[in-house]
């Protein structure tokens, strides 16, 4: 990894295109955003690392593009390669250690430690709160940068290394890739309905510069029954999702592991010792796992900032019933870890396990308590 040297850099970057960062810094600085780039890009790193670029390209720009033109991001940053991390990494580390909750630059993600999935048991043991659990990782190939940088023809090797390593897994992880080309328009919309399918034309990562040569590269593997997802060529290199119907995690965590470990046998993951696995994202670094529930709260939903501020308590961030950037319907949210770095992946999970309870519990005792909340929110 390259230790920022800014005379080395200041010779590597184009003029016009320092000229551009500039400006549109100078703009950025009258906005209105509540990002953590908007907090931590002060003028004084912007300064000592507006020069820099890594062997492969990446220029400061190219890292925070994103935010610039989605003042609404919560983040705002990408890395373009996994040198960014190290090479921006003034602006990085402050961002990285308030996502993760405490990470500083000269911490060490822990070694992989996935514990025993069959400690953890069903959410919906205190009733039918949890209509679906997902557990998913991020994973980078080594040897390839992440999306904004890599070649048409990079995506079709990526494509087909890891198409070919999916056709190796056996008895109920078995199933079929196929790249988007080959899904019609109403089956994509379908396995969007079902949460299987990521969606398209996300403009964070349009903006970032991760949807170049859209639909080249990309597609979904599907298991038999659909309970084992691994999305190619998306936000990152790989998206490795185990799902199911209901709160039985200690089911959903197994296949995950199992279908994680069998990928990693086959395919060298991009890690370091500093961030763990390393993707596209800085909010998907260590062990890169969001673990979920679509759990439906009409008590405790229907104010949500509460619940946010509940959530937060242990760790968890909501979503809408339609993943990052949506609305909750009829109450569904989507509640899951927030750390990914730092801990390990049974930690992760664990976390995320115990603090839904806590919530479950907390609904429960809105339903059974006062006449306020008896009365349940008004649609
Ligand atoms: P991620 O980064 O985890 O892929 P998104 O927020 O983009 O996150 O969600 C991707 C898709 O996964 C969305 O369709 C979302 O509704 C779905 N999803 C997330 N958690 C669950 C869950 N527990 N059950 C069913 N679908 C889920
Ligand atoms: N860049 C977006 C933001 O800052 C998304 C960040 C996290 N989500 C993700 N899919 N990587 O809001």
């Amino acid at each position: 990894f390259y230790i920022g040297n800014e005379e080395d850099a200041a010779e590597k970057i184009d003029p016009a295109a320092l000229g551009l960062l500039e400006e549109e810094y100078e703009k950025f600085k009258d906005v209105d955003s509540r990002s953590l780039l908007k907090k931590y890009l002060t003028q004084e790193i912007f300064d000592s690392v507006k020069r820099r670029v890594t062997s492969k390209g990446a220029t400061l720009h190219d890292c925070i593009k994103s935010g610039l033109a989605n003042p609404d991001s919560h983040i705002g940053l990408y890395a373009p390669d996994a040198e960014s991390y190290s090479m921006f990494h003034e602006l990085f580390d402050p961002v990285i250690d308030e996502y993760h909750g405490g990470f500083g630059p000269d911490d060490s993600h822990p070694a992989t430690d996935f514990g025993d999935p069959s400690h953890l048991g069903d959410l919906n043991e205190l009733g039918n709160y949890v209509l679906s659990t997902r557990v998913r990782c991020a994973r980078s190939v080594e040897g390839f940068p992440f999306n904004p940088l890599l070649t048409s023809d990079q995506y079709a090797e990526l494509e087909q290394d890891v198409g070919y390593t999916l056709g190796t897994l056996e008895d109920d992880l078995a199933g079929n890739y196929r790249s988007l080309d080959e899904i019609g328009p109403e089956e994509q919309e379908e396995l969007l309905q079902k949460h299987l399918l990521f969606k398209q034309g996300d403009r964070f990562l349009e903006a970032a510069g991760a949807s170049r040569f859209w639909p080249e590269g990309r597609g979904i593997f599907l298991n038999e029954n659909s309970t084992l997802v691994v999305w190619v060529n998306e936000e990152d290199h790989l998206r490795i999702i185990s799902m199911q119907e209901g709160g039985n995690m200690g089911e959903v965590y197994d296949r995950f592991v199992r279908a994680v470990t069998a990928l990693g046998e086959k395919l060298p993951f991009s890690s370091s010792g500093h961030l763990g696995f390393l993707s596209f994202c800085p909010t998907n670094l260590g062990t890169a796992i969001r673990a979920s529930v679509h759990i439906r709260l009409p008590l405790l939903g229907s104010d949500r900032q509460k619940l946010e501020d509940t959530a937060a308590k242990y760790n968890l961030q909501v979503r809408g019933t339609s993943g990052e950037h949506s609305e909750a319907e009829d109450y569904v949210f989507d509640i899951s870890n927030r750390r990914r770095l730092g801990i390990s992946e049974i930690e992760a999970l664990q976390e995320m396990y115990d603090g839904v309870m806590e919530i479950i519990r907390l609904e429960r005792s809105l339903e059974e308590g006062g006449t306020e909340s008896r009365k349940g929110p008004s649609q």
